[in-house]
């Protein structure tokens, strides 16, 4: 009956920790507004499986679509957004739309704003992953465009400025 009880313990706690690393597999990246503009928000990233679960929630933004992406340098310090570097892409394929197989890695659906200036965006991605690979997105930058993302023009997509910037980190 004791031996019993203490393999029941032991299992509980090791079940708590496992639930406690599962939850670890997780990422958000803070938005704070380039100079002079007044995009902000937060983004939230969940492994899940082979993707990655994206969650958006921005304000401040103009009405309509916006350029959304993962960029390969943590750094948002220029005030402009330019010290993020260019798009997230270790595996060295051209722009595109990220629901087509020829994507960058930081490629992301278009954030749509609101009439109140209010974007929010749910998507599972791949191949991008939290940790562990070539892929891993801890670290990046997160930026969002002034304008829409025409998943066409390299490598840019050519959505303009660079209202918003976040690092991602571990969460
Ligand atoms: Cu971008
Ligand atoms: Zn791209």
């Amino acid at each position: 009956m004791r031996l019993q009880r203490i393999g029941i313990a032991v299992a509980l706690v090791f079940g708590l920790w496992a639930v406690a690393w599962a939850q670890q597999m997780g990422a958000t990246a803070t938005l704070k507004p380039t100079t002079g503009n007044t995009a902000e928000g937060t983004v939230t990233f969940a492994q899940k499986g082979d993707k990655v679960s994206v969650t958006a929630n921005l304000s401040g933004l103009s009405p309509g679509p916006h350029g959304f992406h993962i960029h390969e340098k943590g750094d948002c310090s220029s005030g402009d957004g330019m010290s993020a570097g260019g798009h997230f892409n270790p595996t060295g394929k051209p722009h595109g739309d990220p629901t087509t197989p020829d994507h960058h890695t930081g490629d992301m659906p278009q954030l749509v704003a609101d009439a109140g200036g209010k974007a929010t965006l749910t998507a599972d991605l791949n191949p991008m992953t939290i940790g562990a690979s070539a892929n891993d997105i801890i670290g990046k930058a997160v930026i969002v465009h002034k304008d829409p993302d025409d998943f066409k023009t390299q490598p840019t997509g050519n959505s303009g400025a660079r209202v918003a910037c976040g690092v991602i980190a571990k969460s």
